[in-house]
């Protein structure tokens, strides 16, 4: 194993370690407050000092179980950015305690499906009863990596993400599985944090930490470089807020081509 391959395993394992952490105090003091957020480290404390849960309207909050809203860890809600149909299927990558997919359940109606993909087995088994409380059915939490997604090729008609991607140790990889999920003319909707181009990795880091998501954010021009790599096109990164210098919150569109290029 190279010496970059064990740095990422390292990365990978603190920031499970991280969230499962978020998921147990959860679990253990409902009602008292989130775990540590996304971006409730350092200088980025502003941005989840409430928790996700700031980013939903009352009438999708006052909808779910306690435990769902309170295990909202995300930077956005990309649910309210994302056009769905009845009968659709979505994947919801990093899907934590769930929110994201109970939502996307409830409106892909009977007919459609809500996947959520995460690797901390506390987030999922929290995920897992907060979908029974809500009462969906249409909807299933599986144990995986965001690179390496455990679906068919074509398989998914939107992907969505809250405040995950930044984690990521492999960002092109989680491209490039996110176009292979999705079928031809699929959608991605992603909230995550964004760096403005001016600032260095270093001057990222200084910022927040890296479970923190704030680290390991790419920049806005890395973002769209990345997406179009893996065959995206229609992309759009819009900053919504700054929570810290240069770094902000956004929302990320884009399409999976309807023909591979070249066949048009
Ligand atoms: C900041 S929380 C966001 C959770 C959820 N999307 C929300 O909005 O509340 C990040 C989640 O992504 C999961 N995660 C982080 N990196 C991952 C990876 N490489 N593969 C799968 N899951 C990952 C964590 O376990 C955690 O549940």
């Amino acid at each position: 194993m190279t010496k970059s391959e064990t740095n990422a395993d390292e990365l990978r394992e603190s920031v499970r370690r991280h969230y499962t952490g978020s998921a147990l105090a959860v679990v253990e003091a409902s009602g008292a407050g989130c775990g540590p957020c996304c971006g409730s480290e350092g200088k980025a404390e502003g941005l989840a000092s409430e928790g996700g849960a700031l980013f939903y309207d009352a009438v999708q909050r006052e909808a779910l179980p306690d435990a769902a809203v309170l295990a909202s860890l995300g930077c956005g809600n990309p649910t309210a950015v994302t056009e769905l149909a009845e009968g659709e299927t979505v994947l919801d990558l990093g899907s934590g305690g769930g929110i994201d997919v109970i939502l996307s359940a409830r409106r892909v109606g009977p007919a459609g499906k809500a996947y959520g993909l995460d690797m901390t087995d506390e987030m999922l088994a929290l995920a897992r009863d907060n979908a029974a409380k809500a009462g969906v059915a249409n909807v299933e939490f599986l144990k995986g990596l965001i690179e390496e997604v455990p679906l068919p090729e074509g398989s998914v008609d939107v992907v969505i993400s809250n405040c995950v991607i930044n984690l990521s140790t492999d960002k092109a990889t989680v491209f490039a599985e996110i176009a292979r999920v999705l079928r031809p003319g699929g959608r991605l909707g992603v909230s995550d944090i964004v760096a403005e181009d001016r600032l260095s990795a270093a001057e990222r880091a200084e910022r927040g930490s890296y479970v923190g998501c704030v680290a390991g954010a790419l920049s806005r021009t890395e973002y769209i470089a990345g997406l179009e790599a893996a065959g995206f096109e229609d992309i759009c990164v819009r900053f919504t807020h700054e929570f810290a210098d240069g770094m902000h919150a956004a929302i990320v569109q884009a399409n999976k081509p309807r023909q591979a290029r070249g066949r048009q």
